[in-house]
């Protein structure tokens, strides 16, 4: 019997093609940048959707934009398998990656493998993500030796923020630059089919895409990737935590939220809402029927 995910992909019959990993691999020769974006739920989905981006990732960031998690290190596996399941069903063409969640993968390659494909088996996932060189590494590997498709994050990974010394830019000297450098590689040779980079400095990231043949996805991480990431809230304005400096606000949809929901609070308060055209309506005869059975 085979294996069907709980949330089927939304099929249509026209339109552009989904995204494979050879397509992405393409993009990346022909010198196409890469649009990539997180998504958490199924209208997230669907904007990422109609806006024609290449790769949704259901990042642990979710654990801080919509599950109001102080960091993404408390987020479940149970959690991520909720949100990616309704992001798959939002979804048609864009590559659907999931993050694994701190603590999930990171014991054995046995962990890492069972996790990887509840993300597949259950949230209809197309590949998952994890974060570190490092051991991470090794844990890359066993998953795309066992046939699923592994995106690797190196520079600041947040999941170990505390020990790179808080939410700051890595590779800042020759030394960190080259430790970082070197997980890219690693993961690169472990089967990893891409790789995102996250707040490095721009020359850094110019000297090591030398060495990358596989496509770079960059956030905070300069020019020079072959595409880039950003957080869905950070970009659209909803998120009302701290934002970092390489995120850009590409509209403020916080504020027309609290606007209208402000204005039907006050609609409501006033007696404005509802209006007639938003009652039903019964007939006369109905109505005089229904009085007297109740008399
Ligand atoms: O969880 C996340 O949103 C991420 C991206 C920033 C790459 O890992």
């Amino acid at each position: 019997m085979s294996a069907t995910p709980h949330t089927a992909v939304p099929q249509g019959l026209d339109g552009p093609l989904p995204m494979t990993l050879p397509r992405l691999a393409e993009k990346k020769q022909l010198g196409e940048p890469i649009v990539m974006v997180t998504a958490y739920d199924y209208p997230s989905a669907q904007v990422a959707q109609e806006a024609g981006v290449d790769v949704v990732l259901v990042g642990d960031s979710g654990a801080m934009t919509v599950l109001g998690y102080p960091s993404t290190v408390p987020v479940s596996t149970d959690e991520m398998l909720m949100l990616a399941s309704a992001v798959r069903r939002g979804l048609r063409t864009p590559l659907l990656v999931g993050d694994l969640p701190f603590g999930s993968y990171e014991g054995s390659d046995v962990q890492a493998i069972a996790t990887a494909q509840r993300f597949i088996k259950e949230a209809g996932c197309d590949a998952v993500k994890l974060e570190r060189g490092g051991t991470s590494v090794q844990r890359a590997r066993a998953i795309v030796e066992s046939g699923i498709p592994v995106m690797g994050h190196v520079g600041l990974t947040p999941q170990t923020a505390t020990a790179l010394g808080g939410y700051r830019a890595q590779g800042r000297t020759a030394e960190q630059a080259l430790s970082v450098a070197s997980d890219a590689i690693a993961l690169q040779e472990a089967g990893c089919f891409s790789i995102v980079l996250e707040a490095i400095p721009a020359a850094v990231t110019r000297t090591l895409m030398a060495h990358l043949e596989i496509p770079v996805i960059g956030i905070g991480a300069g020019e020079a990737t072959d595409g880039q990431v950003l957080v869905f809230h950070d970009l659209l304005g909803i998120y009302d935590g701290h934002v970092a400096r390489f995120a850009k606000r590409y509209a403020d949809v916080r504020s027309h939220m609290v606007a209208g929901m402000a204005e039907y609070a006050a609609d409501v308060r006033s007696g404005s809402f509802p209006a007639p055209e938003h009652w039903y309506s019964i007939d006369d005869e109905e109505l005089t029927r229904f009085q007297a059975g109740l008399d």
